[in-house]
């Protein structure tokens, strides 16, 4: 069986705090159920994921996620070969970002305003490792 991951980033629309909330708790069953693994930032209007797992099933969430009303704009930045899980124990972790973010984003040349159209799929990776993989609270961030 092929692993791949996958990193995209789209607009929420309209979003609120239950709405979060469901969305963590049906990732967690469903990630957990097909043993795909990852992270899901929120931050200044934008969702930005992380998602590794068998080729099919990650091909069978993606058509979900282009499908879901709570975001739209949705751009798929990489799509590649899984050498090794780097989010190994979480079905999902989703965080919520806030200025706290900022020195951060700082780093990738952003003055406050964060725009994931200017980032390579590298940083994005990186920039969801950073605040959301097994290193964030050393890194001072906290999931949701
Ligand atoms: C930003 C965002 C991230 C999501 N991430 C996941 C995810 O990691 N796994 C998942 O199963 N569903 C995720 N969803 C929900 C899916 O779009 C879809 O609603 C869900 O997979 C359908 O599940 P169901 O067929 O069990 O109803 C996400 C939705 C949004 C808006």
């Amino acid at each position: 069986m092929q692993t791949n991951f996958m990193v995209y980033y789209s607009k929420m629309n309209n979003v609120h705090a239950g709405d979060l909330r469901d969305i963590s708790s049906v990732s967690s069953k469903n990630n957990r159920e097909h043993d795909i693994t990852g992270a899901l930032v929120q931050y200044q209007g934008y969702f930005v994921q992380v998602l590794e797992g068998s080729r099919a099933d990650l091909s069978i969430l993606l058509s979900n996620l282009m499908r879901d009303p709570r975001h739209s704009q949705i751009i798929l930045a990489v799509w590649d070969d899984l050498e090794e899980r780097h989010f190994g124990e979480w079905s999902m972790e989703v965080v919520q970002l806030g200025r706290e973010a900022e020195p951060l984003i700082a780093g990738y040349g952003f003055d406050r305003l964060f725009d994931p159209a200017q980032m390579s799929g590298r940083e994005l990776w990186e920039f969801v490792y950073t605040v959301a993989g097994p290193e964030a609270q050393e890194n001072g961030f906290v999931a949701a």
